[in-house]
């Protein structure tokens, strides 16, 4: 997406030039009425010549959605829209094609020419981003942008990187967890490998969407429009530099890292001010600070004025065409937007569908490619599987020792729990679970199980032991089974979905209560987690082994029972906070919106210190800390060396160490740096600044290297300073901390920061 002038470029004008001569000569074919298909032309170029031919008209309907039209008393789809999230008509005569969104955060939703009508279901993204690894975050997007394109959708609208600032966020499953950094990293591997297949990437809720900001019960959510989610009333209000910090961070790092077509705002106020007119973070962050070139679509109703927003930096809106349809077009005619707004709306787009080659590679529609996207699904699991407990090695399963095994609880049978919301996806095979609507305490009903059987690949794997399913609801039977049994392990879940927080970090219905039981019988309990977000352990200390497998997605049993007969090392790496009780959090109570509705706050007082920060900073012990997770090998850490030891704050920082596999198996560790700032900046205890995920057969050490690059866009040696507007780099001694989480830190060196100037 280089616009700088090269020879591309020059060759591009002087075809072009020479086009236009032979326009003129009389005889020669009048070949280019479309001069801004000659792909040798910059993005930016082509936009140019486009919008050059286009009407007001003409401009103003690219600016906005169009999939229904009102006829007969009622709304209707127009035929070519293809039944996706969103549809903008293309301009035929102009080779401009139709916009076609999906929601695909977590793999295509409304995949009506999907397989069969279906996508593959991917993990859910904290399972992704537990990998910390950028490849399989590129593996889950090329799935997204094949599939977008199998289907003939050309506007993906994944992914979300909303900070969780609270752990009982409804959309945290969508998200990436609480460090800007590795959200940050994550996101921009994805939507990177997504726009490689030719499809536009969109990266949402811009900013601080970081909550659903309360509850909508089942009425409630029927009555949507009366009383709506907290969402669309909710003000998100924190400090310009710890937003700078934490949130926008990680936006920044996802849209510079990968240049990202497009940003979609969000429904809550940030400050006061709706994400989707609010100047500061359209124009002055984004546009400005950021130099983003792509365009700014609205979250689906988050409009809310014509000249504002479109003055305020929003490009095109979403869901309806309230505001950027006639009333736009009237707005320009009357002076109150120029028309060089307009056409920098237009050009955004266009240049955007040129430069990740949208119009010159359009969708051809053909079945996905079920098979391979499903491994590609188990793989991501497998790689953000999370260990959190393994007591005397009872994990992983030794099928030749084993006889007996219950499988208990959460629909284990059939499937594995998926999140709800617009990010669920029809999964290929269908819901393995048929439930009630009025089971799912939200609109967006109803629960999807994906049709990937735990029972069955456990049994797979232990083909000569009696692996027996109690469905868990009648504790007394569920126990009895577990009795019997040398191995019980318990499937547990917490169901979450967009529209709603949840109301607290329980397992659903009387889990906890399940899982006591059977634990009391059988002293080899293993809980299988399914969940959206962390969730409280009453029964830690009495089972013997825990996996958190976040929502597993289209083979989600195959990958648990690889991780739980060693098939897989597990080698995920919490990337949130798992607290104690909701007492240790920043806000112990739901924010939630006032009794009979109404505009609110959610003040984010803790400013810079999310997740682990704010842990460490108050000195609390979490249940399990950001960065951890066991592996079945032992890992050691030593001989650190950190180069250079003094610098100018210009220079990168080399921080090796040798790292070694202990333990008689193979195994991957995540070896995180975190840097801690000298007292004076305000920064919290410490912050991750690098990593590296490597593969160790046992007994081996490899010598790792983690850049800390001051320059980079992650900022890691920097901090925002709020009186001179812009980052800065402090003076002083920082220490550096290696270790496998937040909180296990093995190595420790410091680097002084000494500036010419001073
Ligand atoms: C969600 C967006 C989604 C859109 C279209 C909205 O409700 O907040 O994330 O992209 O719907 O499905």
């Amino acid at each position: 997406m280089n616009e700088s002038i090269n020879i591309f470029k020059i060759s591009g004008l002087l075809t072009l030039l020479a086009f236009t001569l032979m326009a003129y000569i009389p005889g020669v074919a009048q070949e280019p009425q479309r001069p801004w298909m000659n792909t040798s032309l910059s993005p930016g170029v082509r936009a140019d010549l486009l919008i050059k031919q286009m009407t007001l008209e003409q401009k103003i309907q690219l600016l906005h959605e169009s999939s229904a039209v009102y006829k007969r008393g009622g709304w209707q789809y127009v035929p070519a829209a293809l039944g996706g999230d969103g549809y903008v008509p293309g301009i035929a005569p102009l080779g401009i094609p139709d916009l076609q969104l999906v929601g695909a955060g977590l793999g295509v939703t409304n995949s009506g020419r999907g397989y069969k009508g279906r996508s593959t279901a991917l993990p859910s993204s904290l399972a992704e981003t537990a990998s910390w690894d950028p490849k399989v975050a590129a593996e889950f997007g090329t799935v997204i942008g094949k599939e977008t394109r199998d289907e003939g959708f050309n506007v993906s609208l994944g992914g979300g990187i909303d900070l969780a600032r609270d752990p009982r966020g409804g959309r945290n499953f969508e998200y990436h967890g609480e460090d800007p950094i590795l959200a940050g990293t994550i996101i921009a591997s994805e939507l990177r490998a997504i726009q490689a297949q030719h499809v536009v990437a969109t990266i949402k809720h811009y900013a601080l969407n970081d909550q659903e900001a309360g509850r909508t019960q089942w009425l409630s959510s029927i009555l949507h429009v009366i009383q709506p989610s907290g969402r669309f009333l909710v003000s998100a209000n924190l400090d310009v530099r710890s937003m700078r910090e934490t949130d926008l961070l990680a936006f920044e790092i996802g849209i510079k890292e990968s240049g990202v077509g497009a940003v979609m705002c969000a429904y809550n106020r940030v400050n006061g001010v709706y994400s989707c007119q609010n100047s500061y973070l359209l124009n002055d962050v984004l546009k400005k600070d950021w130099d983003f070139k792509g365009w700014v679509m609205s979250d689906w109703g988050a409009t809310h004025s014509t000249v504002k927003a479109a003055l305020s930096g929003l490009d095109q809106e979403f869901y309806a065409s309230r505001y950027f349809s006639w009333r736009l077009k009237k707005a320009v005619n009357e002076n109150l937007v120029p028309m060089s707004r307009i056409d920098n709306m237009d050009h955004r787009i266009l240049r955007t569908l040129f430069a990740v080659g949208a119009i010159d590679h359009p969708p051809v529609v053909k079945p996905i490619d079920a098979r391979a996207d499903a491994l590609v699904a188990q793989h991501v699991e497998e790689q953000g599987i999370v260990l959190l407990k393994n007591t005397g090695n009872q994990l992983p399963l030794n099928p030749s020792s084993v006889h007996s095994i219950a499988v208990v609880g959460s629909h284990a049978d059939v499937g594995v729990l998926s999140g709800g919301g617009s990010s669920q996806v029809d999964p290929v095979g269908g819901n393995a679970v048929s439930l009630p609507l009025t089971s799912t305490p939200h609109i967006y009903a109803p629960k999807v199980w994906d049709p990937s059987s735990p029972l069955k690949a456990v049994q797979a794997m232990a083909p000569n032991a009696v692996v027996k399913y109690n469905v868990g609801t009648d504790f007394a039977s569920a126990a009895k089974l577990a009795a019997a049994s040398d191995i019980a392990i318990v499937f547990a879940n917490q169901w979450s979905t967009e529209g709603a927080d949840l109301p607290n970090l329980d397992l659903s219905g009387d889990e906890n209560q399940l899982i006591e039981q059977v634990a009391a019988v059988n002293p080899h309990t293993i809980v299988v987690l399914e969940t959206g977000d962390p969730v409280l352990m009453p029964w830690l200390d009495r089972v013997s082994a825990v996996l958190e497998s976040w929502y597993p997605g289209q083979r989600g049993g195959e990958a648990i029972a690889n991780i739980l007969f060693g098939v897989v090392d597990p080698s995920g790496k919490l990337p949130i906070t798992f607290p104690r009780s909701e007492s240790q959090l920043p806000r112990p109570r739901l924010p939630m919106p006032p009794p009979g509705g109404g505009y609110f706050d959610i003040n984010y007082f803790e400013g810079l210190k999310v997740g682990y920060k704010w842990y460490e900073a108050n000195k609390i012990q979490p249940l399990f800390p950001f960065g951890y997770g066991l592996s079945y090998t032992n890992f050691s850490f030593s001989g650190l060396q950190i180069t250079p030891t003094l610098t100018d704050g210009s220079q990168s920082i080399q921080v090796s160490f040798d790292l070694k596999n202990d333990g008689a198996r193979d195994g991957a560790e995540v070896a995180q740096v975190y840097l801690g700032f000298p007292a004076v900046v305000g920064e919290p205890p410490k912050r991750l600044v690098g990593w590296a995920k490597l593969d160790l057969p046992p007994g081996k050490t490899r010598r790792v290297t983690v850049t800390i690059d001051p320059k980079s866009v992650a900022h890691p040696l920097s901090f925002w300073n709020f009186s001179v507007d812009h980052w800065d780099i402090a003076n002083g001694v920082y220490t550096v901390y290696v270790g496998d989480s937040s909180a296990d830190i093995h190595l420790t060196g410091t680097i002084e920061v000494r500036h010419p100037r001073s």
